[in-house]
């Protein structure tokens, strides 16, 4: 068969062509259009050196690799890496920058997983972690000491969708020599890419948009190339590092990304407009509503204010039992970012480890019903909510 030349890869393309294309080889006339999966945990190896090791969990084999420079690439990082979930994701990057004796400055408004981490395992461990409300002007500067390492924060924040003006903070870790860590699960990199506004580490659950298609539990950490050889040390110690097939079918779900994301925040605007005018919805927390507090700071950082949205009922929790009772299409399930919407009630899942009045403290009452928008279409989804709300 003649050879034809290799076309040349991605240039600079825009994030839909990244998502599909982006740091792929070159394809030559024979080569299989998709990727393929490699499902190989350990690779041969030459004689008499231990150079090229390749091994599963070292995250150097065909899909990891492959995987690793798409997604650098979306998020605008030097590297990327992809590890078994969020919470590994999280855990090795701040393991990565932490040591015992070490100050970890964190949001208080995190997912429930993230809070448990820090104030249980880290804390068991020697690293302190004081949470400091994003919102209160100062409160992150005010509490920086000598120890402190990094600053931690989730935006937009996991259930309430408020949005942190991460700029100051940028600002602050710069001065201050300490790395700004943002976890932007709830933006995807479509929404938000904090790297370009200076953080030096970004977190995803790739359990949610990233793959999109509620089938693959994976994380990624993104950074400078000799932070996130560090970050490596880690996934290969404390073993965090997925299987081919699980990143085959996270490359297979990133090629959707713009368009899913896109939709998702065109359908989530739809749905808190329609929200906005039922007397039955006490508030409609969506960052894209001119009435949302942080709507101004979401406008100006964020590319589209995102799929999710949270309801609170005016009849309080009671009413919130009979409205899930009454969905039909809407399903009522944990996680996030996938093609089918999903409701939750966080005091029964992401927040349940909390009290209820701690929970009402960073904003989420009783009662409190998250949405995660799908790809369904939106007229169906507003006559099912409809009809659960009468
Ligand atoms: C904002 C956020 N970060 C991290 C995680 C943890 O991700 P995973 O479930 O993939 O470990 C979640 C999970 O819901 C999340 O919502």
């Amino acid at each position: 068969m003649p050879r034809q030349k290799p076309k040349p890869s991605t240039a600079r393309h825009s994030l839909a062509t990244l998502a599909i294309h982006g740091g792929r080889e070159a394809h030559r006339a024979g080569d299989p259009v998709v990727g393929p999966l490699v499902q190989s945990v350990n690779h041969l190896q030459a004689l008499g050196t231990a150079d090229g090791l390749k091994y599963t969990r070292y995250g150097n084999t065909p899909n990891a690799e492959r995987l690793q420079k798409r997604l650098a690439l979306l998020e605008g990082a030097e590297a990327s890496l992809v590890l078994s979930s969020g919470m590994g994701a999280t855990a090795c990057a701040l393991l990565a920058l932490l040591r015992p004796g070490d100050h970890l400055l964190s949001s208080m408004y995190i997912y429930g997983g993230t809070h448990r981490l820090f104030l249980e395992e880290f804390a068991s461990m020697g690293i302190e972690v004081t949470l400091v409300d994003p919102f209160e002007p100062r409160s992150f500067r005010k509490r920086v000491k000598k120890e402190t390492r990094a600053i931690f924060v989730e935006s937009p924040v996991n259930p309430t969708c408020r949005v942190i003006d991460l700029r100051p903070l940028s600002y602050l870790t710069k001065e201050e020599g300490l790395a700004l860590v943002v976890d932007s699960t709830f933006a995807s990199p479509v929404n938000f890419r904090p790297i370009e506004i200076g953080a030096d580490v970004v977190i995803h659950s790739a359990t949610k948009y990233l793959n999109g298609h509620h089938d693959v539990l994976a994380g990624v950490v993104s950074g400078s190339q000799p932070y996130i050889e560090e970050v490596l040390q880690k996934e290969m110690l404390w073993g965090q590092t997925p299987d081919p097939f699980a990143l085959w079918l996270l490359e297979r779900g990133l090629k959707t990304l713009d368009v899913r994301v896109k939709r998702a925040n065109e359908t989530a605007m739809a749905i808190a407009e329609w929200a906005s005018e039922r007397k039955e919805v006490k508030v409609v927390h969506y960052p894209g509503l001119p009435s949302h507090e942080d709507h101004k700071v979401a406008a100006e950082l964020l590319d589209g204010f995102g799929g999710m949205l949270a309801l609170e009922l005016s009849g309080g929790g009671k009413a919130a039992d009979r409205f899930l009772r009454k969905l039909r299409l809407v399903t009522h399930a944990p996680s996030l970012g996938g093609v089918d919407t999903l409701v939750c009630e966080p005091r029964y899942t992401s927040h349940a480890k909390m009290t209820s009045a701690e929970r009402a403290r960073i904003g989420i009452p009783d009662g409190f019903l998250r949405l995660s928008i799908g790809l369904e279409d939106p007229d169906d989804l507003i006559a099912d909510l409809e009809q659960a709300l009468k």
